[in-house]
């Protein structure tokens, strides 16, 4: 490891910290390898105290993982190249499992998220390992999982676990959201195009699985999210100002927690453009 940094891992099966790291876009290429490799084992890593990172010091490091790639249908923070501004006070809350985009064909490979505007308590993120969660399925459903296919959609509910929920809010995620329907197939495990994983391509994207009935669908979906959400393979974090997180977002799935009613809070989110999934039979 390059001289000063330190992995300090946080849970058992995912999450940890870096130190003696200073973000930017000007990394030395053997600092970056080791952020990259800490991401891919990791699969969510944390730095604190980046204090300088803008949107265009995030952005700036965002390119060192690849081409940026905004929001398909959210226009982009103005100013900058791809930022979504996720703000609480129009709806954005992010409260229920999933992984960013993934109604698109091709949907990020990795994402950068920092905290602009913070509630004094409340809004944690969570994170859950879809690696981890193929690998400990019993073997005849890791065999099934491998067989399914599924269709991710933006139209789906998107104040659905809320519970209540301002008409103007309602009326954004209708308007802006879903402007442009995005439907898009996915095998239901993925194979990692860096580390060579399998994992599980699950999350509120996900609508039905192909050839099945609704309930049907939603049964066995359930029981392939409910591994990737169990707290053995999920790690929260508690956001304090000048914070950096970046996560694999093929090998995990993440929500927020909407615990800080009408208190402000905003997060900058940078995503990097991904490949197309490919699936255990190539
Ligand atoms: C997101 O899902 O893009 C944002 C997560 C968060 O608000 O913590």
């Amino acid at each position: 490891l390059p001289s000063g940094f330190d992995i300090k891992p946080i849970n058992g099966n995912i999450g940890a910290e870096l130190r003696g790291v200073t973000l930017s876009g000007d990394l030395h290429p053997a600092v970056l390898k080791a952020i990259q490799d800490a991401v891919y084992e990791y699969k969510v890593i944390f730095v604190r105290d980046q204090h300088h990172i803008d949107d265009v010091r995030q952005e700036a490091f965002g390119r060192l993982w690849g081409k940026l790639v905004g929001h398909p249908t959210v226009p982009s923070l103005g100013g900058t190249e791809g930022i979504l501004d996720v703000d609480g006070s129009r709806g954005e809350r992010a409260s229920s499992w999933h992984a960013d985009i993934t109604f698109l064909g091709d949907y990020p490979s990795i994402t950068i998220l920092r905290p602009h505007e913070l509630p004094d308590r409340g809004g944690d993120t969570l994170w859950g390992n879809t690696a981890a969660a193929y690998a400990e399925l019993p073997e005849p459903l890791r065999e099934l999982a491998g067989k399914l296919r599924a269709i991710h959609t933006n139209q789906y509910d998107y104040v659905g676990d809320r519970g209540n929920v301002r008409e103007d809010g309602l009326k954004r995620f209708n308007e802006v959201f879903t402007s442009t329907v995005y439907e898009t197939e996915h095998p239901l495990v993925s194979v990692h195009p860096v580390t060579g994983e399998r994992t599980l391509l699950v999350g509120h994207f996900l609508q039905r699985l192909v050839g099945f009935g609704t309930s049907d669908s939603n049964r066995l979906i359930g029981i392939f999210t409910d591994h990737a959400t169990r707290p053995e393979n999920t790690v929260r974090w508690h956001w304090s100002p000048g914070d950096v997180a970046i996560w694999d977002n093929r090998a995990t799935i993440h929500r927020a927690v909407d615990d800080y009613g009408d208190r402000p809070r905003v997060v900058r989110r940078t995503t990097v453009a991904g490949d197309v999934v490919v699936g255990v039979d190539g």
